[in-house]
């Protein structure tokens, strides 16, 4: 592998690095400081350029063609940051590099400065959804949350920077492609579940939230509690989790826990928004009381999010099959949600819902 790949994978491992611990972890500084050891023998004249064209890298102006995971990744959240160059002066320092990089490794746009770093943005160009390959894109998300879960434990930081990166995707993907139906994906096994369903969840919560006006920046927030809203689940015990048949009371008593643990453990992260946590904690609560955790609530309803994470829940785990039942119909999910609307359901969510589901499926039908 070239000094190029060295150094990208350094960039790359330090820019995951950054959003698990934060910028001022010593592994990220000495990263930097060993990509800045590598910059000597990557300048040309005096300066190293990396640019984006058409999917492929191009390095000092040449085409770049070695292939490696960090190097995909590094395409990935240049194309995410709307980056199409970076262009790296002789006499940049490592601490100039480590801010720089910071700043890639969080969501938004860069705003710093940096006296030897340039930096060129893309302009995006929204397409009329001709040309979207809606199915692997969703394919590759629930790849990557099923990665996200699989760092899940207690006390550990989840990579906030991964699961931001889906949900960007998805809002995308739904200015792209209306038609909810097509985005929305069926489990492919039963061990698939939990993490088609959690995409499914953030998928039918954004597309609600789109529908209802809220900004850009709830979008994001409601995506991320729709990505977490079961992650209470990874702390329930396997043989329940993966029970392929009706639960025993004792077994259900446990799996209505997971609300508690989701909530438990997003409490002890740094980095969550506040609406991931209360949806995980709410998410099976009814509008009018009762659900799940029992809580004397005297009047009081749930968090409007929980709210939207609570039909986009419903909607998906019946349109599911599941080892005890067979997979329910949009049509009938929709009368479903319309009589319960009111009791389980806030019923002006089960409207909008309903209105906007029947606008996008009629209009690409
Ligand atoms: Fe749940
Ligand atoms: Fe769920």
């Amino acid at each position: 592998m070239s000094e190029t790949t060295d150094f990208i994978a350094d960039i790359m491992i330090a820019i995951s690095n950054c959003t698990l611990y934060r910028k001022e972890h010593p592994a990220v500084l000495h990263l930097c400081q060993r990509a800045h050891g590598r910059l000597g023998a990557l300048y040309a004249e005096d300066t190293f350029n990396i640019a984006l064209l058409e999917d492929s890298l191009h390095v000092n102006g040449q085409p770049f063609s070695e292939k490696s995971l960090h190097l995909k990744s590094f395409l990935k959240r240049l194309k995410r940051k709307e980056i199409e160059k970076i262009i790296i002066s002789r006499g940049v320092t490592a601490v100039e590099l480590m801010e720089f990089i910071a700043e890639v490794a969080l969501p938004g746009r860069i705003s710093g400065t940096y006296p030897h770093i340039v930096w060129g943005i893309i302009e995006v160009k929204r397409g009329s959804g001709a040309g979207v390959d809606v199915a692997s894109v969703m394919e590759e998300n629930i790849e990557k949350l099923k990665g996200v879960f699989h760092g899940v434990a207690r006390f550990k930081r989840l990579d906030m920077a991964g699961l931001e990166e889906i949900v960007v995707s998805f809002i995308d993907t739904l200015s792209q492609e209306v038609n909810i139906l097509k985005v929305i994906t069926p489990a492919k096994s039963y061990s698939d579940y939990t993490y088609t369903h959690n995409t499914n969840v953030a998928v039918l919560s954004i597309f609600q939230t789109q529908s209802l006006g809220f900004s850009e920046e709830i979008l994001h927030d409601i995506g991320l509690a729709g990505l977490l809203h079961d992650v209470g689940k990874m702390f329930v015990s396997k043989e329940v989790l993966g029970k392929q048949g009706k639960l025993t009371d004792r077994e259900w008593e446990e799996m209505k826990k997971h609300p508690t643990y989701g909530a438990m453990y997003l409490a002890t992260l740094p980095d969550i928004p506040k609406y991931a946590l209360v949806a995980a904690y709410e998410h099976h609560m009814k509008f009018s009381g009762g659900g799940y955790p029992a809580t004397r609530r005297k009047g009081e309803r749930q968090h409007i999010i929980s709210q939207i994470i609570a039909v986009a829940d419903f909607f998906d785990a019946l349109r599911t099959d599941r080892p005890y039942r067979k997979s329910v119909d949009p049509f009938s999910i929709i009368g479903l949600l319309t009589e319960t609307s009111g009791k389980d359901f806030n019923p002006y969510l089960v409207e909008n819902f309903v209105r906007s589901y029947k606008q996008v499926t009629a209009a690409s039908s």
